[in-house]
């Protein structure tokens, strides 16, 4: 049978818990999961591409099944470039609904044949995004818990290293 392979995009500035248990869940119904780190999304990132990137990668660094890399123009151009029709995006709360619904619409418009799988974010990741998890580090509040190691040390190193 062939490999079932789905692309789980973001700006993933930084990757977060809630993004890890995504990705890991996904793990049970695909056999890839291709974390897909956007160029451009109208956001003004931290991290470079390039280290949001290295970030992926090393959170997963054992887990052969999870490839991380950059992409840029269209995402369903993307899919179709990595012969994948699945795209997976987690959902939080009702207020990501619309913001979802339209991107999904919008990428089935332009791409009939590129599906979008939302999997419900575990409750204990409901209240966080990468944007809340650098206000409050940058406030000086502990992030201990909601990031990867590796991303809070990251975050402390680019906030606070002279
Ligand atoms: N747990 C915790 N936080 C989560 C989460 C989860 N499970 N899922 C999403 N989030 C947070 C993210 O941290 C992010 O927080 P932020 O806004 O503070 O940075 C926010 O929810 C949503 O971000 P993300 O999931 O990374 O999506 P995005 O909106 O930044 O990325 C793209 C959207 C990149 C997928 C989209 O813009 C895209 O496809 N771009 C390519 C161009 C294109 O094809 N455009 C047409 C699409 S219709």
């Amino acid at each position: 049978m062939a490999e079932r392979i789905a692309i789980y995009p973001g700006t993933f500035d930084p990757l977060t818990n809630g993004h890890v248990s995504i990705v890991r869940r996904s793990l049970d119904i695909f056999d890839k999961v291709i974390v897909a780190v956007a160029m451009h999304s109208g956001k003004n990132p931290l991290f470079s591409l390039e280290e949001r990137v290295d970030m992926v990668r090393e959170v997963f660094q054992k887990n052969t099944r999870v490839i991380a890399e950059e992409f840029s123009g269209l995402l369903v151009e993307y899919a179709h470039s990595r012969g994948v029709n699945t795209i997976i995006r987690g959902l939080r709360a009702v207020s990501d609904f619309e913001y979802e619904f339209q991107m999904a619409l919008m990428n089935r418009k332009l791409a009939p044949n590129i599906h979008t799988v939302f999997m419900m974010t575990d409750y204990k990741w409901l209240y966080i995004s990468s944007t809340i998890i650098k206000d409050v580090a940058r406030l000086g509040g502990s992030i201990d818990g909601l990031v990867p190691e590796v991303v809070a040390g990251r975050i402390r190193e680019r906030l606070f290293a002279a």
